[in-house]
């Protein structure tokens, strides 16, 4: 039976230039790199400059996307920018980058889902392809998490970073099994009793400021480890997969540990993860994409590769995606 698949053409990545080295941040705040790398795998995050906003980033990694895709910015139906840190508060980022990339074919909107956002995105563009309203689409993750750090807080600054990563996706036909290119499945959940837990204290309605991230770390470990391995085993099920199918896992950056716990509990050895947390740091909706340029980039993922893509944040909201690449 033929049905819709949407099926990725090329990904791109962007990290500003600025490096901030584990080392460094230990001259502001009360920390050192071995607590750092030991409790988390980071060992530096990328800082937006002055004046660069998210809808930069979004867009220079949209641009290689594009390149990758051989296809034209104008022959984009829907653009999706998944971020927690929007340029503004209205309006979205997304028609910024619209604007940026020179087009004002089809529709563009931002979707706020956290560091669970770039999988909300792919699966709300998957949704406009498999039904044929849209052929081309821009899913892009993109973040300045820098800019609502409180950065006199250890617990919470050392962890993030800024970035953006994006994929070209496009409606084509394919058989309905899980050999299909593209997104075979995709599953979302959210619970917002845990709140508290993850959050940034102010916001447009509450406080008209912009606020910081505030977090229970140990709390959210605990919560984020369950919930990954079980919404991965979902989406593999979803797609009629095994994890003994799976090529490479795609994870959210938050934490080697909870990288390394989770891949345990689906069963999916490290050799299979891309891992980016240490270069790049907690980088929120972009860190999927991120990742996911750098497996394709060197090489790691080719063409008929089955990927995993799993992610959780604020909300608490996590989700995971299967992909044949
Ligand atoms: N440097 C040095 N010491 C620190 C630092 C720091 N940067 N941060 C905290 N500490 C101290 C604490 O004050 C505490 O000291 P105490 O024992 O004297 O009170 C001690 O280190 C242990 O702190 P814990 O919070 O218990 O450390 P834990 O092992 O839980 O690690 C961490 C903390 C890394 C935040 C971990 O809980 C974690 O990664 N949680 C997941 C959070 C996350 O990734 N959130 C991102 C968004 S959601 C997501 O993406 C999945």
């Amino acid at each position: 039976m033929s049905i819709r698949r949407a099926v990725a053409l090329g990904s791109g990545s962007y990290l500003p230039e600025r490096i901030l080295t584990n080392d460094e941040l230990s001259k502001t705040v009360d920390t050192t790199d071995e607590w750092i790398f030991a409790r988390t795998g980071i060992k530096q995050r990328h800082i937006a400059a002055d004046g660069e906003w998210t809808s930069d980033l979004a867009t220079k990694a949209a641009e290689r996307a594009l390149d990758m895709a051989k296809i034209s910015a104008t022959e984009i139906d829907l653009i999706i920018v998944a971020t927690a840190t929007p340029d503004q508060t209205f309006p979205s980022t997304a028609t910024r980058v619209q604007h940026n990339l020179g087009t004002t074919q089809g529709f563009a909107f931002d979707v706020q889902a956290v560091c669970s956002g770039f999988v909300y995105a792919l699966s709300v563009a998957t949704q406009f392809i498999e039904t044929g309203k849209v052929t081309n689409a821009l899913v892009i993750g993109a973040e300045t998490f820098s800019r609502i750090l409180d950065w006199t807080d250890r617990t919470t600054c050392v962890l993030f970073g800024d970035g953006a990563g994006a994929v070209v996706l496009q409606g084509q036909d394919g058989n309905g099994t899980k050999a299909d290119r593209g997104i075979l499945s995709t599953e979302l959940r959210s619970d917002g009793t845990h709140n508290e837990l993850l959050y940034v204290d102010g916001g447009p309605s509450t406080t008209g400021t912009a606020g910081c991230l505030r977090m229970r770390g140990k709390e959210v470990f605990r919560h984020a480890v369950s919930n990954l391995a079980t919404i991965g085993e979902e989406a593999l099920v979803s797609a009629g997969a095994t994890s003994d199918d799976v090529d490479w896992v795609v994870p959210h950056q938050a934490n080697h540990r909870i990288i390394e716990a989770t891949a345990r509990k689906v069963g999916i050895p490290m050799e299979q993860v891309i891992l980016t947390v240490s270069d790049h740091g907690n980088t929120s909706a972009a860190s999927i994409p991120l990742a996911l340029d750098s497996g394709v980039c060197d090489g790691r993922i080719t063409p008929g590769n089955l990927l995993l893509l799993e992610a959780m944040g604020g909300g608490f909201t996590w989700g995971a995606a299967t992909l044949r690449w």
